[in-house]
């Protein structure tokens, strides 16, 4: 094959990317039609003018944001703990928005998962649960469950559409495991798998790195291309159809996430807000969290990265952190806004630049593992769109309850790994069990004190109040089904006032407690 074809060369050369062609020679007649292929499809012209901005505002950025900084107004705030009589009412204008067929949950799976470390996508992760249910499971169950209660309450059917977004490094796999397994249950008509783009990286210089001879070394272009994303592969259009008026958007990774949560939903309705991020209270100034805060009157995210540890201990006169809503990457979109963002805003967002240790050949064909930074990628982030908002509001919910995310492989440090998350799950179902009535035992018989000396995190105290723990000790060995409770209710009728011995499972065949040698 003549690289020259449709003027690849000249378009190269123009883009002084020629070098993309160096090895040529050596390629087999597949690996050149490959190559050939992937140079066709890119826009190099683009691909350079994302390069030069991103580098702009990544030099740009080395100026602290302190001085721009405001925390989130009270009055675009609401919150688990201090509203809780508005809680319910919220609630169920979610669950009525639901009832119309008006909300549907985009799930944000295009990611690499390269800390994690498998080599399929992350939703496909067995945190070791005793049911073993992966991460997409679980989100699957809780929107059948959620479905099911919503049908319930106002006795007619409904659907809750979830549009999954993969990238070429994950998209196949997603979409056969889904198929293997049924599809969880759901309708798959009511499932919508896209792609995003994918971007090349770059060296320091604006050039495209190749990870081989015939191969550029590509990556999806973050979180945030789920914009171009939705409007360049017929999202948009297919929400319309539907008459979606409300997206609830969140990360793979999260094994609490309320999926559609009514309630945060609910909220952001009766606010009549176009964008809402829900939010954990950040407590540790150092934590390596970005904050929702205003920078020059306008909604953004602050990396810890970007603030001087003065202002990150900075505190509010009732003692808590003045810079205090942790991000989840759990947001609340109205259509009409999402169409706006795709139509007009998106174009104008710069990439963010991270910089990484990317495995490349060099000049002479050698495969290099480069032991420093060598070349950045670009990334657009899902939460950088808060700026065009009109009405933003801010949710903030526990902890312990909603937010839990997989990052880390167990051999890394102890943050955010598979055991962290499964033992948050069960540790919220725990207290589920305690909430409603139900009792621990020990192998002796002697009920499990609801303050637990060590062991058993997050059980409550007399006063009901959480007793916090990290998630590394171990905790009772209890798991819900979500095909049985969405958030904790109706477990009374099988739990109050019965003893149990961990492992307790309930599911939809009933109540089961494991002893070591089988059920
Ligand atoms: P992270 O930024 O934590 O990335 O993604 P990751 O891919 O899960 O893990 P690392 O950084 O490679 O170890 C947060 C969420 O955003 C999604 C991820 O799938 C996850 O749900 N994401 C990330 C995308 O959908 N696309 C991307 O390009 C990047």
């Amino acid at each position: 094959m003549d690289p020259n074809f449709s003027g690849l060369t000249q378009r190269l050369a123009k883009a002084n990317q020629s070098h993309l062609l160096q090895f040529w020679n050596e390629l087999s007649p597949t690996e050149r039609a490959d190559l050939a292929l992937d140079l066709q499809g890119m826009d190099f012209q683009e691909i350079n003018g994302f390069f030069k901005n991103a580098m702009e505002m990544s030099n740009n950025k080395q100026e602290k944001m302190d001085t721009r900084m405001e925390p989130v107004p009270m009055e675009v705030l609401g919150s688990v703990t201090r509203n809780r009589s508005s809680l319910k009412a919220w609630e169920l204008t979610g669950l009525q928005c639901i009832s119309q067929n008006k909300v549907a949950v985009l799930l944000l799976a295009g990611g690499q998962g390269t800390r994690l470390g498998v080599s399929y996508p992350k939703g496909m992760y067995d945190v070791g649960l005793p049911s073993h249910k992966t991460l997409f499971q679980i989100q699957a169950e809780r929107i059948l469950k959620l479905q099911q209660l919503t049908e319930q309450r106002h006795n007619i059917k409904c659907c809750i559409p979830w549009y999954i977004m993969t990238s070429g490094r994950t998209m196949e796999a997603t979409e056969k495991f889904f198929a293997r397994h049924n599809f969880f249950g759901l309708d798959k008509n009511n499932i919508v798998f896209f792609q995003q783009g994918m971007l090349p990286a770059m060296d320091y210089d604006g050039k495209i790195i190749m990870e081989s001879k015939g191969k550029l070394s590509m990556a999806p272009d973050g979180n945030g291309g789920l914009y171009r994303a939705l409007g360049n592969q017929g999202i948009l259009e297919d929400m319309e159809r539907r008459g979606i008026e409300f997206i609830h958007v969140y990360c793979v990774d999260n094994i609490l996430v309320k999926v559609a949560d009514p309630a945060f939903i609910g909220f952001c309705v009766q606010n009549e807000a176009d964008c809402g991020a829900k939010v954990v209270e950040k407590t540790n100034p150092t934590e390596a969290v970005g904050v929702v805060c205003k920078v020059d009157g306008h909604y953004q995210v602050v990396e810890y990265s970007e603030i001087t540890l003065e202002t990150a201990q900075k505190r509010s006169p009732d003692g808590r952190l003045m810079f205090n809503a942790g991000n989840v990457a759990n947001h609340f979109f109205s259509f009409s806004f999402l169409k706006d963002i795709v139509q007009t805003y998106e174009p104008k967002l710069q990439h963010h630049v991270a910089q990484k240790k990317i495995p490349h050949v060099d000049a002479k064909g050698q495969l290099i593992q480069p032991d420093k930074p060598n070349g950045i990628k670009m990334e657009k982030f899902v939460f950088d769109i808060f700026q065009f908002a009109k009405t933003f509001v801010v949710y903030e919910v526990l902890r312990e309850d909603e937010f839990s995310p997989l990052k880390n492989a167990d051999s890394q440090e102890g943050k955010d790994t598979p055991t962290t998350a499964r033992h948050a799950l069960m540790s919220l179902h725990h207290l589920w069990v305690l909430n409603a009535g139900g009792h621990f035992i020990d192998e002796n018989g002697r009920r499990i004190p609801a303050i637990p000396r060590d062991g058993a995190a997050g059980s409550v105290t007399d006063d009901g109040n959480r007793n916090l723990k990290d998630g590394t000790d171990m905790p009772i060995q209890c798991e819900i089904s979500p095909l049985v409770s969405y958030g904790g209710e109706g477990l009374e009728e099988l739990v109050k006032d019965r003893e149990f011995h961990p492992t307790l499972m309930i599911d939809e065949n009933g109540v089961h407690q494991l002893v070591k040698n089988g059920i």
